[in-house]
């Protein structure tokens, strides 16, 4: 009898990239935010091209990067979440429906962070934005930053829900999902 497993691959070098990129430019950016403003501004930017990146890779990517996917409809990623309650959840191989959910949300959460970092930054005569905004005063630049903060706050609720739904899925699994975010294999079914 053929006891190896075979593994396959499921996540692209592209995908393991943009991931532990986007791990680092966020901490950077998230721990920077008070003192260090020319290297929270680079740390933003990263962040705006890793998500245009992998925007298009969601339409153009190897199966598993793609939207098409898993993006599944808020009910199925409930269902998912009472199955893993019941401890009988199907296995993914891609993202499961209530990460694929949660990718969504934070991808969406990051750019709104990222836009109003930008309107905040244009508004102080910085940046990209700066011709546009410089005239909005102080209303406008009280606006951009409080939101800028909002989404950065919310990012970061949302990270922790992420990594704790990560070790959930990895436990009630079996399998080591970090692990497979560097390697890119998981083992077939
Ligand atoms: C040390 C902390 C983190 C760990 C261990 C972790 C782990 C993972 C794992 C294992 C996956 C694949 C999930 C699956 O198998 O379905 C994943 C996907 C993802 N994570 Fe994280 N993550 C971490 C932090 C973050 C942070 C800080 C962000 C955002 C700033 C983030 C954003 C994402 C995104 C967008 C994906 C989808 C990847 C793609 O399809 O391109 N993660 N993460």
């Amino acid at each position: 009898m053929n006891t190896t497993t075979k593994e396959i691959k499921v996540w692209d070098l592209l995908v393991r990239l943009f991931h532990w990129s986007l791990v680092m430019a966020f901490i950077i950016a998230y721990a920077s935010e008070d003192d260090f403003m020319l290297i929270h501004s680079y740390a933003g930017y990263i962040i705006i091209g890793l998500l245009l990146i992998r925007l298009i890779w969601g339409f153009i990517g190897t199966k598993h990067a793609r939207f098409s996917d898993f993006i599944r409809p808020p009910r199925e990623a409930l269902n998912y979440i009472k199955d893993t309650a019941r401890f009988k959840a199907k296995r993914y191989l891609g993202h499961n429906p209530a990460g694929g959910l949660m990718i969504i949300a934070l991808l969406v959460s990051l750019s709104l962070t990222t836009l109003t970092g930008l309107g905040a930054y244009g508004i102080e005569g910085s940046g990209p934005l700066a011709g546009w905004l410089s005239d909005m005063g102080h209303f406008g630049k009280e606006a951009f930053e409080e939101t800028h903060e909002f989404f950065a706050n919310f990012t970061l609720f949302l990270i922790v829900a992420h990594v704790a739904g990560v070790i959930l899925g990895s436990i009630s699994h079996g399998e080591n999902l970090v692990r497979a975010m560097f390697t890119g294999t998981k083992q077939a079914d």
